[in-house]
């Protein structure tokens, strides 16, 4: 496609005068060679001067893989009944939580597929009451645990959880609706009221979205940018998405972008979200390290600046597969800790250890 060069010129001089739109941004995702390093260079810039080269972690500890929704695109979609179900032990959970806060990490990502009860909301008030004490309150903790009533996402945050992940997966409602099932447990304007009534309670909020889904379409992520843009959004997790063997959407891989394509687009997605929102935190996720060895490494130069090294008790990871070739399933939480801190020298970034890392954008507003 022919590129409009007035459009990236505005990246390569360096000052973004008018805010990108949609056709600016769908030109500049579709980017390739020199054109877009200029622009890959630009989100590294940005990111050394807003945020600074510090890359901080979250451990990951993935705490129950049970889930009561039917996603098409997910591996522990509630129909997959080759999975083994699990939840860790309040114990085990707190173990991991006391592994991270020794190692120095800063904070954790309590994450579980989607539960809605009472147990299971008092399961993680307690969990996170817990982790605040064994820690003088100093261990920073996400949650990731899907769509929840106010009541709950009240009580978790009085319970010491400050920020919540829940990706939008697509900002298009059409797509939405082809990649999961057509009823109310799976409804696009749910999941856009929680966000924003997980924003009112005082969460710092994260969203993010699959970038390579069956039908999606340029235009569908320059708005998804958009989207993150006009939410406020303090964090993101994008990844790329990656077919599961035994989910409804295998059956379209033949009409998938190639992998690297998918792996490429997501990195220009980081890179634009960077140069739009300099100041939130942008993770590299580890979908993108299931289709690059270094992949992760290749979008924290470009951008990104956090990292989320698996502490889920071995015995468990195997279980807990969204996307088929998930990274570091086989090791063990000493072995992701070590391998992480190499991986960030490698990019010439250093481990804010011992830090929450907030994402400056939540500072500034306050
Ligand atoms: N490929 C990539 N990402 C996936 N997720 C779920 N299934 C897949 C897949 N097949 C992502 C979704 C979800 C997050 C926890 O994992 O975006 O929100
Ligand atoms: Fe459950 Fe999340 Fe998977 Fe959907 S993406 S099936 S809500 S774990
Ligand atoms: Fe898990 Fe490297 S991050 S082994």
């Amino acid at each position: 496609m022919e590129i409009n060069s007035n459009i990236i010129s505005p990246l390569v001089v360096g000052g973004l005068n008018s805010p990108l739109g949609a056709r600016d941004l769908t030109h500049l995702l579709q980017l390739e060679g020199e054109e877009r390093k200029t622009m890959l260079r630009k989100a590294a810039e940005v990111k050394a001067s807003e945020v600074g080269n510090v890359v901080y972690l979250r451990g990951l500890i993935e705490f129950s893989n049970c889930c009561v929704k039917n996603c098409m695109y997910c591996g522990i979609r509630l129909d997959n009944k080759t999975v083994q179900r699990y939840t860790v032990s309040n114990e085990d959970i707190l173990a991991a939580a006391k592994y991270a806060y020794d190692k120095n990490f800063g904070s954790i990502v309590l994450q579980s597929g989607e539960i809605e009860s009472p147990a299971f909301t008092e399961k993680v008030e307690y969990l996170l009451q817990e982790i605040k004490a064994l820690s003088n309150g100093e261990l920073g903790v996400t949650l990731s645990c899907g769509e929840q009533s106010e009541d709950t996402y009240r009580r978790w945050f009085l319970a010491g959880g400050h920020r919540y992940l829940l990706r939008i997966e697509t900002s298009n409602p059409e797509l939405y609706s082809k990649i999961h099932p057509n009823d109310a447990l799976h409804s696009f304007t749910k999941r856009v009221d929680c966000l924003k009534l997980l924003k009112k309670i005082g969460y710092q909020v994260g969203t993010g979205v699959m970038v390579g889904l069956p039908f999606q379409t340029f235009e569908d992520l320059a708005n998804d940018l958009l989207f993150m843009k006009e939410l406020d959004i303090d964090m993101c997790g994008m990844g790329p998405f990656i077919e599961h063997v035994d989910t409804p959407l295998y059956q379209l891989k033949d009409q998938l972008w190639p992998l690297q394509k998918r792996f490429e687009v997501t990195q220009n997605m980081v890179a634009l979200l960077r140069i739009m929102m300099p100041d939130i935190n942008i993770a590299a996720t580890t979908a993108l390290q299931a289709i690059d060895k270094l992949g992760r490494e290749k979008v924290i130069r470009t951008g990104a600046n956090i990292l989320m090294p698996n502490i889920t008790p071995g015995v468990y990871r195997n279980s807990y597969k969204l996307y088929d070739n998930k990274p570091c399933t086989d090791e063990s939480a000493d072995d992701c800790t070590s391998c992480i801190d190499v991986r960030v020298h490698l990019t010439d970034n250093e481990v804010g250890y011992g830090k929450w890392g907030d994402s400056k954008r939540f500072g500034k507003r306050g």
